[in-house]
């Protein structure tokens, strides 16, 4: 049966007040745009299935949910999901402007319309509390030092009830393919800033992993780990 198609509604929050916050950026993620999305494309496990079991073990997304990606890259997660749930109301953001144009052409290329992509920086949503239902973040925290900053925003901005899946790599070999190939093709280049992410990613032990959430009143914390990947599912009260 064919899904039905929904015209874009970027949520509301997101397009009344997040405007791209400035932030100086000449990270890798900006000069070698193709390497990282070939990595995610390619290399790395697609978590999809996993994401959808663990947020909606019913099967789907109430109508009308809104989900945010946070640190989205070339958009496969929420164009994954946004193919997949049509109903469901999407943003991907990330502070790389190369990797949101990637995942713009991405939604284009597959017509989803539920999709929408903006250069906004995930530790300054400036949107209002409690704007979505659903928070998603891969991969994320292995590259941004303010773990918990970033934790701190998602709970704000998670509705009541609302919830977070994060997903990180376990083993620092792994989860620095991407970096160290990225170095090697932009590493000569000077930055503009002095701003480049580490050759290795930052690994997180599963008790330091899980204490990362401790600081925000959860009203529950799942965390566990499987394979190569570990995963958040928090609710807010
Ligand atoms: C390792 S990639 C993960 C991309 C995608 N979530 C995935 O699963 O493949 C990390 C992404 O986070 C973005 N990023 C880093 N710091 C950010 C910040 N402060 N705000 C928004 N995006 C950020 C980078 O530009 C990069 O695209």
């Amino acid at each position: 049966m064919q899904q039905e198609q929904v015209p874009l509604h970027e949520p509301t929050a997101i397009s009344n007040t997040c405007a791209y916050q400035p932030y100086k950026n000449d990270s890798l993620f900006e000069h070698a745009t193709w390497v990282y999305a070939f990595c995610r494309e390619h290399l790395f496990r697609d978590d999809t299935k996993r994401i959808i079991t663990a947020l909606w073990p019913e099967g789907r997304p109430a109508p009308g949910t809104t989900l945010i990606e946070l640190g989205c890259g070339p958009g496969f997660y929420s164009c994954r999901l946004g193919e997949r749930f049509r109903e469901m109301s999407i943003i991907g953001v990330d502070r790389s402007g190369k990797q949101v144009q990637w995942a713009k052409d991405r939604a284009e290329a597959l017509q989803l319309s539920n999709c929408c992509f903006k250069r906004i920086n995930a530790l300054k949503l400036s949107c209002p509390e409690a704007a979505f239902d659903v928070v998603l973040a891969s991969r994320l925290l292995t590259i941004l030092p303010e773990q918990a900053g970033v934790i701190a925003e998602m709970y704000r901005v998670l509705k009541p009830g609302g919830r977070c899946f994060v997903a990180e790599p376990r083993y620092a070999c792994w989860a620095s393919i991407p970096l160290l190939a990225m170095w090697l093709l932009v590493g000569l280049v000077p930055s503009e800033n002095g701003f480049r992410e580490p050759y290795k990613a930052t690994v997180f032990s599963g008790d330091t992993f899980a204490n990362l959430f401790l600081a925000q009143p959860w009203k529950k914390i799942r965390t566990w780990k499987d394979g190569r990947y570990q995963y958040a599912l928090c609710q807010k009260g």
